[in-house]
Formats: C-alpha cells, sequence, structure tokens
C-alpha cells in the first residue's frame, strides 16, 4: 500500500512538472531545414518571434538584437519564426530572409524556417503557445495600438476572441523551467518586455514573480528539515526596532489538522459540501505554518506580513506552494469549540492567531491574478 502510495504521489510529481516542461518537448527546423528540439533551450529564458521583413514592426529587428546582445550571457535566448501569413510580409526563401536580416539589423539570435502560426498548417508550437497565452487587446493608449484595432475589427468584429496571432512580431516569454509566463503584441512596448525579461533572468527576482497562492496539494506532508528551513528565513526578516512580535508556530501533527477540520466540518456543513474536495479546512494542505502577532505595538501586524511574505518567497524557492489564510481564523478565534486548537498552539498571553500559512506541496500551476499597475506612480 506505502508503494502504491509513493508511486501514485511520483506520477502526479511528473504530471505537474511535465505542465512547465511541455515546451521543451516541441521540434522546429532551422534555416536549413534540420530539426532542433527545443530541449536545447533548457535553462534558458526564451523570447519567442514570429517575424516578417517587409512589415511596419520589422525593425523591431533592431531591438530585439539589442535585447539579445544586453541579456544574451545572462540567459537569454531569442527563437525567431518568420512567417508570411500577415499581409505577406515575410516573403522569399528563409536564406533570403536570413541574409536581409543580417545585413540590415545585424541579428545574431537563432532564425529558423518559416512557419506558419494560424490555420491548419500551423506550427504546433504556436498552437501551444497561443493556448497557453491568449490574445489580451492592443494598447489602446498607443496610436498603434488603435490603428491595428481597428483594421482588425474591420476585417473581423469579433477578431478579438480568438485567440489567433494577430500580426507579425507577436512575442511569447517563457521561464527558465519552460512556463510560458507572457504575450505581447506588436504594438505593445520594448520596456515592458526587456522589464519582464530581466525579472525572469534573476533567479530572485523569477521567484518573487511565480509565486502564486496554492490550493491544491499533494497528500505528502513536507518534510521537517524544508519547514524548518523556510521559519528561518521567516523570521529574518525586518521588524520595527527588531520586536519581532510575532509568534510562530509550525504543525506538523497531521491528526490536529484532521481533528480541527472536522470540527469545522460540523459547525460549517453548508460551506463544506460546497467543495467536494474537502478534507480539511485549509485547502487540503498537510502543514501549517501559523502567524501570531502581538497585541500591542503600532507595527506588530505589519512585521508579521513581512514575516510571512519570506516565508512564502523561501517556500517558491523550495519547490514548496503557500497560501495566506486568513478566512480560518476568524472562525478559529471565535469558535468555542476551535479553542483545544488554539491552546495546542501554545500562545502566550498577549498574542493572537493573525494568520496561518497553508503549505504543502503544490498540485496546480495557477495563473497570476490581474495586478493593477495604475496603483504606482513614480514621482520625479
Ligand atoms: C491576509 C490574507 C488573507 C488571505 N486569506 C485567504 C483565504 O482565507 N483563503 C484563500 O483561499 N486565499 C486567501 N488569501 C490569498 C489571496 O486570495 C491571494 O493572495 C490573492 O488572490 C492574490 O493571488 P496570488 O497570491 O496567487 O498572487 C489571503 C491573502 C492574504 C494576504
Amino acid at each position: 500500500m506505502k508503494k502504491l502510495l509513493s508511486l501514485c504521489l511520483l506520477a502526479a510529481l511528473c504530471v505537474l512538472s511535465g505542465q512547465a516542461q511541455e515546451i521543451y518537448g516541441f521540434s522546429v527546423k532551422n534555416d536549413l531545414g534540420e530539426d532542433v528540439s527545443l530541449a536545447n533551450y533548457k535553462d534558458k529564458v526564451l523570447l519567442i518571434v514570429n517575424t516578417a521583413t517587409r512589415c511596419g514592426f520589422t525593425p523591431q529587428y533592431k531591438e530585439l538584437q539589442a535585447l539579445y546582445e544586453k541579456y544574451r550571457d545572462q540567459g537569454l535566448e531569442i527563437l525567431d519564426f518568420p512567417c508570411n501569413q500577415f499581409g505577406q510580409q515575410a516573403p522569399g526563401s528563409i536564406q533570403e530572409i536570413h541574409q536581409f536580416c543580417t545585413a540590415n539589423f545585424d541579428i545574431q539570435f537563432p532564425q529558423f524556417d518559416k512557419i506558419d502560426v494560424n490555420g491548419p498548417q500551423a506550427h504546433p508550437l504556436f498552437t501551444y503557445l497561443k493556448g497557453k497565452k491568449t490574445f489580451g487587446g492592443f494598447d489602446q493608449q498607443e496610436e498603434l495600438g488603435r490603428l491595428l484595432h481597428q483594421m482588425m475589427s474591420k476585417r473581423d468584429p469579433e477578431y478579438a476572441k480568438s485567440s489567433d496571432i494577430k500580426w507579425n512580431f507577436t512575442k511569447f516569454l517563457v521561464s527558465r523551467d519552460g512556463r510560458v509566463i507572457r504575450r505581447y503584441e506588436p504594438t505593445d512596448k520594448m520596456s515592458d518586455v526587456e522589464a519582464d525579461i530581466q525579472l525572469e533572468l534573476n533567479p530572485t527576482l523569477s521567484v518573487i514573480m511565480k509565486r502564486r497562492s496554492i490550493r491544491k496539494y499533494l497528500d505528502r506532508p513536507v518534510e521537517h528539515e524544508k519547514l524548518a528551513a523556510v521559519v528561518r528565513c521567516g523570521i529574518n526578516a525586518p521588524s520595527a526596532v527588531n520586536r519581532q512580535p510575532w509568534q510562530v508556530r509550525v504543525v506538523e501533527d497531521q491528526q490536529l489538522i484532521q481533528d480541527i477540520s472536522e470540527v469545522y466540518r460540523q459547525e460549517n456543513a453548508e460551506q463544506v459540501r460546497r467543495d467536494p474536495s474537502f478534507k480539511n479546512m485549509f485547502r487540503n494542505a498537510p502543514n501549517l505554518i501559523c502567524v501570531c502577532a502581538a497585541n500591542e505595538g503600532m507595527w506588530s501586524q505589519h512585521d508579521c506580513g513581512l514575516l510571512g511574505e519570506n516565508m512564502m518567497l523561501a517556500a517558491e524557492a523550495m519547490g514548496l506552494g503557500t497560501c495566506c489564510l486568513g478566512g480560518p481564523v476568524r472562525w478559529l478565534n471565535s469558535s468555542e469549540k476551535a479553542r483545544f486548537f488554539l491552546q495546542r498552539l501554545d500562545i502566550p498571553a498577549g498574542y493572537q492567531l493573525l494568520y496561518i500559512l497553508a503549505i504543502g506541496y503544490p498540485d496546480e500551476q495557477p495563473d497570476a491574478r490581474p495586478r493593477d499597475a495604475s496603483k504606482v506612480k513614480f514621482i520625479k
């Protein structure tokens, strides 16, 4: 039985890591017609582009080459796929195209054979990329974006609904571990592309960008040493005058999690019934990190927040998933029947449970929820 369980676990882990690795299964043809496996580009940050030599966007080749020169040594690869499907603006053989691009833009990144990116002959790589990141609209703040929108809408008022490539110089950014991170339309600013490339190339920044709240976990407790490492990173967080106004409790006792979840199930029957996957009240995570804040001191909760983010990022860097949980805390702090759980946490007087981090091995790879960049202003 134990053997069967570990086999299931292994299979689940393979499926999960496989989701990100899929891209390395594709093969493309180079300008000599030879097969090239994308597995050759494992551990690189990839910018995959469909290009054309007679397009208004063709000067982007210059910017792409500039990016390549700047970041190639740090691990960037630009994969160029000329495509003649948009206004027939990539005529000629791949050799002619290559000669044009080297003569005019001195491109040094790999240029592959011409392909279709839409329609029945679309290369499977682009079908995959389009499936991962759909069309997000042209930037209506930019004149070119408005122009392309008008042009496309005239042809097909419903054009925005399909994930098809809309025009030359659409780009896809792929992380070092094979995740398709973002799609850029030709009108998107190259400075945005560059900003994302910088984040992906840097190991710390890429962890920050990769972290997502995980709400599906493998049925496998986290090793004690890993939990200890996460918490060490947590208490390395800054705090006002180094007061460290927290108490941290790492729950490894599976029975305790089950017992409190059983009480929760009884008291919140309707809510639990709506979640057919319910195994425990902490998003089914196998372990918990409970953070209690000092009741006194105006920065106490801020400091605990910083502690939590340190732990979530440390966990992410170690291949673990987390989810900050505020919802269950309300019930835990208020229900008489939950008191045994708080007693087991052994929280000293003067502290209160503030939030719980669910932690475990992730069984999902959710996309980032949208972020509102307009909340940030630079005062110059
Ligand atoms: C203080 C706090 C409380 C939260 N409480 C819950 C919760 O009770 N349940 C839950 O599923 N997610 C909870 N979250 C996670 C947020 O929903 C999540 O961080 C947000 O949607 C952004 O998604 P991301 O973390 O994947 O970027 C909480 C996050 C914070 C910071």
